[in-house]
Order: structure tokens, then sequence, then C-alpha cells
């Protein structure tokens, strides 16, 4: 493993111990409102300061932009993307589903990423031109060839990145013509699972640059396709996100178009 990711994993599991110690009380745990549907709590605030003070203890001079603390020396050589609890949703409701994201990008380009899940202790981990990787065993992306096996992942747009009659029309397009799809709660695991082959696809809108940094990088490690629903590269907002595996993923993309797809 990459010393960066090393360091890393540390910070990821010592903020997953205090995510989880949080969860046991619940029930106290106040929840402010960012948005809709948007909520941050002392517990990703707590889970952003341990990964950041573990992190400046090995790397003083590293940077970091971080969902609930914002940019800190955005301009140095290595920048930190952190997601310090995606899935917060889930968390307030008890539901066992959600993770620490975090990506490095040195000069400008993400280079590696983690997501951890401190539940089920699994660590996902992709270097660039390294590969990706479960608990440090190799993963690759599902080889499935049809879209109607396909098991596909996707979120409700409720940041109102896009109307949702638009998302509504999509899903329409394309549910009838694959297995069948999830809607987990985290973006940040639904692309490490397709990367493990958990998901064979996976597409949202109105995601922000800590969701997606990591997972990413771990899809196109694992040997998949991903780009913004035009073809490019940035994945934020109403550009939205769409990733597969290569077969599969001119099938999602022509049915979210509405095409019917003849394989
Ligand atoms: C959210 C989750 C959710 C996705 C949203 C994200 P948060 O992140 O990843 O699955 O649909 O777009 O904002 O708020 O839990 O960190
Ligand atoms: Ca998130
Ligand atoms: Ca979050």
């Amino acid at each position: 493993m990459h010393p960066l990711l090393t360091i890393a994993t540390r910070a990821a599991r010592a903020a997953g111990n205090s995510l989880l110690r949080s969860m046991e009380n619940l029930d106290n745990l106040k929840a402010n409102v960012k948005g809709r549907n948007d909520y941050v709590t002392a517990a990703d605030q707590k889970a952003e300061q341990i990964i950041i003070e573990t992190i400046l203890k090995s790397y003083p001079d590293h940077g970091f932009l971080a969902e609930e603390s914002g940019e800190q020396r955005g301009d140095a050589e290595v920048v930190w993307i952190i997601d310090p609890l995606d899935g917060t949703s889930n968390y307030l409701h008890g539901l066992p589903h959600f993770c620490i994201s975090m990506a490095a990008r040195i000069k400008g380009r993400i280079e590696h990423g983690l997501i951890y899940d401190p539940l089920r202790d699994e660590l996902f981990t992709a270097s660039r031109g390294g590969g990706a990787a479960l608990n440090e065993k190799r993963i690759r992306v599902a080889n499935k060839l049809r879209l109607d096996q396909a098991m596909l992942a996707t979120a409700l747009p409720f940041h109102s990145a896009v109307p949702l009659d638009k998302y509504l029309t999509e899903l329409n397009n394309v549910y009838p013509q694959c297995s069948d799809i999830r809607r987990m709660g985290s973006a940040a695991l639904d692309l490490a699972y397709v990367a493990a082959g958990r998901f064979d696809g996976y597409w949202e809108y109105g995601i922000k640059l800590w969701d997606v940094a990591a997972g990413a990088l771990m899809v196109q490690e694992a040997g998949g396709i991903v780009t913004d629903m035009s073809g490019g590269s940035d994945f934020t907002g109403s550009n939205g996100i769409v990733c597969a595996n290569p077969k599969l993923f001119k099938q999602l993309v022509q049915a979210l178009r509405g095409q019917t797809v003849n394989v």
C-alpha cells in the first residue's frame, strides 16, 4: 500500500471508531439541517477533525478540502478531499450503510482513494496505475455483458440538481431494461461496490467532489468507465455521473437516453 494510503487508513479507522461510538447514542445526536435532506451532526464534524489531525501529524504541509470544514491550504501540493461521513441520512436513521471517503489530489490530479465502511470493516483502496483493492485483495468490476442482467445503483436527485421529472424519465427508461435497481444512500459506497463487482453500474446527479473523488478513481482502477452524462470528467452537480464496466457502460447510457438496448 502506498505510504499516503497507510496514513489515510489510520485516519479513516480512527474516524470510523468515533462514528460507531456516536452511533450508540443516536437519540442524543443533534442534526443541523444544511438543506433539504442535507444534515450535519457533531459525529460528522468529529470524524472530520480526527482525519485532518491524523494526517497533519504525519504531513504538516498537506492541504484539505473537507465537506464540513471547507478548504485549508487548497494550494498545497497534496490536498486531501474528505467526506467524513457519506450516508449521513442513513446514519441518522440507524440504517447500517455509510462510510468515510478520502482522496489524495497531488498537483491537481486525484492519485489515491480510500473508502472505509466501519460497520463491515471493509477498506476499499485505489492508487492511479496501481489497481483497486478491498482489504488489500485486488478487485475488478463485474464482467456482466448484458444490461438485462445488471444490478444498478442510483439515487433520487433530492438536492434538485436536475428536475425530478427528468430523472424519473431516465429511471423509467432504464428500469424495464435492467435486472434491478438499488438506492442505498451512500454515493461513495455505490462506487466502491461497482469497483468490487457487487453493482454492475451506477448513475446519479447532484454529487459533490468529496462524494466521488475516491470512488471514481476506484472504478477506473478496477477496470470500469466513469464519465459525467456528456462523456466528460466533471461529475459534480447537474453534470451527473455514470459508470459501469466497458461493455455495459454503452448500454446503460443508451438506455438512460431512452433507446432500446439490443444485445
Ligand atoms: C450523500 C450520499 C447520498 C447521495 C447524495 C450525497 P452525505 O452524501 O452520498 O447517497 O445520494 O448525493 O450528498 O450528505 O451523506 O455525505
Ligand atoms: Ca457525501
Ligand atoms: Ca457527508
